[in-house]
């Protein structure tokens, strides 16, 4: 069975007993929703959709100290590199295979946070469970796309202003033919207050899939 952790924002650990830990977007200072620092993670790679503060947040230094590998953009993957981080550069439209399994790049609509480059979202194929992180992004009719992948979970920010709000999230949750959906990206700050509660409502009511409201610090496992 697959663990996932939220961490608050758009940080998750996913992980399974005796196997490799991936973090999501490891924002964890200034990430109101945890007290969990940097030095405390014990990850294998870190995915990092882009490069705003809220999102590669610890990732270098997490990198650093347990010499995980950063899996993100070219943009941001060398960076790493020129610092002396272990990193694998992909793209979006890219798969790769790795020891737990393979990782496709996505779109996302959204700035990178980086000089060139975009931002992106990852469909991570972990021990035979396929989990679909979206970033930071507006909604895209070419999630149905996405959702041809057989997932099984979702992740959608659901903050508004800076992604999509509910009533987009909804839609993508219809778009993305998932049987479950996680919200995240909301709460952080008064400018991406949002209700999972009303979401939860609204997803299960419109669409055909299950929300997972998971509070920061605790798990959902499948
Ligand atoms: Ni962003
Ligand atoms: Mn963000």
């Amino acid at each position: 069975m697959a663990v996932i952790t939220f961490l608050g924002h758009a940080c998750f650990l996913l992980e399974e007993e005796g196997k490799e830990t991936i973090i999501f977007d490891p924002f964890l200072k200034e990430n109101p929703h945890t007290t969990l620092t940097a030095e405390q993670i014990k990850a294998d790679y870190i995915l990092v959709s882009h490069g705003h503060f809220d999102h590669i947040g610890e990732a270098y230094e997490i990198a650093e100290a347990n010499k995980a590998t950063i899996i993100s953009t070219a943009e941001i993957s060398f960076d790493a590199q020129g610092k002396g981080l272990n990193a694998h550069p992909m793209n979006i439209g890219g798969k790769f295979n790795f020891p737990f399994g393979w990782i496709k790049v996505t779109l996302a609509f959204h700035g990178s946070g980086i000089a060139g480059g975009h931002a992106c979202g990852f469909v991570v194929n972990y021990y035979g469970k396929n989990i679909y992180f979206a970033g930071d992004t507006g909604l895209f009719s070419d999630m149905k796309l996405i959702g041809d992948t057989n997932l099984d979970i979702a992740l959608l920010p659901i903050g508004d202003n800076f992604t999509m709000g509910i009533d987009d999230a909804v839609l993508a949750a219809s778009f993305l033919n998932t049987p479950t959906v996680i919200p995240y990206h909301y709460n952080t700050w008064p400018i991406i207050e949002a209700d999972p509660e009303e979401f939860k409502k609204k997803v299960e009511t419109k669409t055909h899939s299950k929300c997972v409201i998971v509070p920061a610090g605790e798990s959902y496992t499948f």
